[in-house]
């Protein structure tokens, strides 16, 4: 899963062409090529894709479709940390909802809104395998399981320290 976003960068071409190039001797290089342009630039930059699109003989928009598929794949930088909320059912039969509506109202956020100053990006996410300890989160790419309002205040405080 994702960690810490890198910052945004404009990328260089033969960057983004030799991120593209460690790829190809797998079997089905695609998703990997997006894995490894997001590691980079917290992102898959928009002008990777018709470079892929070359290095694998697809079309751009065959590109583009795969990747709008995924949920993980951003098309643009997200904020500093990425706060993943556990919207699936044994999240919600633990008041995972509730607790959510109230760390979007306190963060200003709806879902998937990153905060103006660029610290904290909210998303949805739908089981972490950690339904045992529900309501569960992940911030920056590690879990936290049995959430109540004080521990989302304490990760609000942590994600805008
Ligand atoms: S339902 Fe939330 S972790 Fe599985």
């Amino acid at each position: 899963m994702t960690s810490t976003p890198a910052p945004s960068v404009a990328p260089a071409e033969a960057e983004i062409d030799a991120l593209i190039a460690a790829q190809l001797h797998l079997e089905g290089p695609l998703l990997p090529i997006f894995h490894a342009l997001q590691e980079a630039y917290g992102h898959v930059p928009q002008a990777a894709l018709s470079r892929i699109a070359e290095a694998l003989n697809l079309t751009r928009a065959e590109v583009h479709g795969v990747m709008s598929f995924y949920h993980d794949f951003r098309s643009a930088p997200a904020g500093r940390h990425v706060l993943k909320i556990c919207r699936a059912e044994a999240c919600q039969s633990m008041g995972g909802a509730a607790l959510a509506d109230r760390l979007l109202a306190k963060l200003g956020l709806g879902w998937h809104g990153t905060t103006p100053d660029g610290k904290v990006t909210v998303e949805p996410v739908y089981c972490l395998g950690l339904c045992a300890c529900a309501p569960a989160a992940m911030v920056d790419g590690k879990v936290r399981g049995r959430l109540d309002e004080a521990a989302c205040d304490a990760l609000i405080a942590e994600v805008r320290a």
